[in-house]
């Protein structure tokens, strides 16, 4: 019943001359962000992959389902919980894993944290995060977290990542396995710019012990020092500092710099399939799902595969351009999935309403992406949470709106093609 509260309070203190701090639209919600960030920054953040005809796929695909309100059916009361993984949720949102968010704030993942844990909303700690996943469980408290995992080619590096997961009170880990390579991105290519190279995103990483002792075992200074002008010295002090031991103890030591060597030459493993699966199954006891899923096989084949949820994503529309957007995908996958474990969406999901259209065509719940950065960037964690309150404040508006008193009686009949 966020929605009417929500509503009233920004109202009320209009009445006074106080505007949202924090923009309710999305476009200047964006347009605030890239105000407030850096221009790289911002491009790394809004970036899509190619034309980015994804990204704009992905919001036509919504547009071209529209809601047929229901009217007469006593709406006053309403319930948006869900059930997911045997908990349940106060509303259908969760916060997708994204990576380098220090780039919008340098609270960064701490801020979505305590955002996190003031809204209920779970979070998906990243494998890029910009802080250690333990700092970020800290933040969250009690409040429900998962970890997302790019697999390694070091399977070592994997069962650590997972096992710090369990121990940092994740409930799931998610495998995203859209990203074995880095889509191919003009919006970053043409100011020649990647966080990763400058010691940006890679705290998982630095603090994993594993990886440190990869580190030292295989050197990693083999590629010479940036030439000293003074933007390679802003480099090298950038990725000094993503080392956790302090920036003046590492500085002259090439730590930071062999970090970020270590980091290129692990963090993916382009030749991954099902077979490999099980290892992770043998390393953790927490339930597996699996994002970056489009084509109703490949969900039917994690299904059999023993995992335990599935996320319809592009990736925002970052890593294939003209993929299919989300929405369109979402129903033979559920199809394919026949209930018998949870399916999620993310990208492109800008609204309240999206939020409803996905539900109705057999979502659980979905993943937001730019808009809870675009709200970082803003105004740190009040933005991350003022863009948590305006989504759920507006998907229990049109929940009710649409007729529907739980999101039980959210189905398909709902919607028509526009
Ligand atoms: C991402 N995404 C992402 N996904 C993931 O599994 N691990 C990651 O580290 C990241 N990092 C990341 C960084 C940035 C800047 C963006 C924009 C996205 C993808 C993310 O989880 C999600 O799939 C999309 O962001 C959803 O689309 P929207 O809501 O941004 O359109």
């Amino acid at each position: 019943m966020i929605g009417i509260a929500r509503q009233t309070a920004i109202y009320l203190a209009g009445v006074t001359g106080r505007r949202p701090p924090v923009p309710v639209d999305t476009t200047r919600l964006e347009a605030g962000a890239r105000r407030a960030m850096a221009p790289e920054a911002f491009a790394y953040v809004a970036a899509g992959a190619g034309t980015e005809d994804t990204v704009a796929a992905n919001r036509a695909a919504f547009a071209r389902r529209r809601i047929v309100p229901r009217m007469l059916r006593d709406v006053s009361e309403r319930d948006t919980s869900v059930e997911l993984l045997g908990r349940r949720l106060e509303s259908p949102f969760m916060l997708a894993p994204v990576g380098v968010l220090e780039l919008a704030h340098p609270d960064a993942d701490l801020a979505v944290a305590r955002a996190a844990r003031a809204t209920g909303v779970p979070m998906v700690l990243s494998n890029q995060a910009s802080k250690p996943m333990e700092a970020c469980a800290e933040a969250l408290g009690d409040s429900p977290r998962w970890f997302q995992l790019y697999w390694s080619t070091r399977d070592e590096l994997v069962a650590s990542f997972a096992q710090r997961a369990e121990r940092s009170g994740c409930e799931a880990i998610v495998i995203t396995l859209d990203t074995t390579m880095l889509g191919w991105r003009p919006r970053d290519l043409t100011p020649a710019y990647l966080p990763f190279l400058r010691g940006k995103g890679i705290a998982q990483y630095t603090s994993d012990p594993v990886f440190r002792r990869l580190m030292a075992e295989d050197g990693g200074e083999d590629t010479p020092a940036p030439r000293p002008n003074l933007k390679a010295v802003k480099t090298l002090v950038d990725m000094t500092r993503a080392y956790p031991d302090g920036f003046l103890k590492t500085l002259g030591s090439g730590q930071g710099r062999a970090a970020v060597q270590k980091f290129v030459q692990i963090y993916s493993r382009p030749s991954l399939t099902w077979e490999q699966l099980p290892f992770l199954r043998e390393h953790t006891s927490l339930p597996i799902l699996l994002k970056g899923i489009l084509h109703p096989e490949d969900a039917a084949r994690a299904v059999e595969a023993g995992m335990d949820g599935i996320i319809v994503s592009n990736h925002g529309g970052r890593q294939v351009d003209g993929a299919i957007a989300t929405l369109d995908a979402l129903p033979a996958v559920v199809k394919a999935v026949a209930d018998r474990v949870p399916v999620l969406l993310d990208s492109g999901v800008r609204s309240g309403a999206d939020a409803f259209k996905a539900l109705a065509l057999g979502a659980r719940a979905v993943l937001i992406g730019r808009p809870y950065v675009y709200g970082l960037a803003i105004a740190g964690q009040d933005g991350v949470q003022a863009v948590l309150d305006h989504y759920r404040a507006d998907f229990d508006l049109t929940m009710g709106l649409a007729g529907c008193r739980s999101i039980a009686e959210i189905g398909p009949d709902a919607l028509t093609a526009a």
